[in-house]
């Protein structure tokens, strides 16, 4: 397809809410767009004495968002911020310094959390750090889903109510990557 999407889950776990959500609304994507999950559970912790040596799980994050034409960031809130295990893969694909993989990327940002707030304040950090990236994040409309009873349904997709506000935001996503895409 025309647009390559590299989706970026900010959590490892097995049952994760936020990888149920990227997988859900990525069926709302139109035909011309794909979209693939690079694995950050087998990144090293970030080390600067390696950035002229790099672990190949490292290369393969890099080569994968290099390729892509956008991005869409799926993740929790740990600590009323976003978990170290995307900070780290954010921080990997930056490096060595003027070889960043992220710049100029238009981005997607979407969370969610049993609590209240639904990923705000890690969605606010992590735009914070996507500024710096010159990565240009979709602004509106926010995505801070609150997880509930029947978000999802046996198939894995979202419920109606839901799927229409996801809709709306895919539709502007859509927009936004194509009018940033290089
Ligand atoms: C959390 N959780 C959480 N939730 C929230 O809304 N704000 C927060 O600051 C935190 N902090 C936090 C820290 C740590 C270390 C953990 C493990 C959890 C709860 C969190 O939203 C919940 O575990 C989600 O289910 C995590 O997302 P996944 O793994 O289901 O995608």
């Amino acid at each position: 397809s025309q647009y390559q999407i590299a989706v970026i889950v900010g959590s490892l776990r097995q049952d994760s809410f936020n990888r149920r959500l990227a997988n859900a609304i990525v069926k709302l994507a139109p035909p011309e767009f794909s979209f693939r999950q690079v694995q950050i559970g087998d990144l090293p912790l970030y080390n600067q004495d390696d950035d002229a040596n790099p672990a190949e799980s490292v290369k393969r994050l890099k080569a994968e968002i290099t390729a892509a034409q956008g991005l869409m960031f799926v993740t929790p809130e740990y600590n009323r911020s976003i978990p170290g295990v995307l900070k780290n893969a954010i921080d990997h694909a930056s490096r060595p310094y003027g070889q960043s993989a992220w710049a100029g990327k238009p981005a997607g940002v979407l969370g969610a959390s049993v609590g209240a707030i639904g990923t705000a304040m890690a969605q606010q950090h992590l735009r914070n750090v996507l500024a710096y990236l010159d990565v240009p994040a979709l602004g509106q409309p926010e995505a801070f889903i609150q997880v509930r009873d029947g978000l999802f349904d046996e198939a894995g997709d979202i419920d109606t109510g839901s799927k229409k506000f996801l809709q709306n935001w895919m539709d502007q996503y859509v927009a936004w990557v194509k009018k940033h895409a290089a």
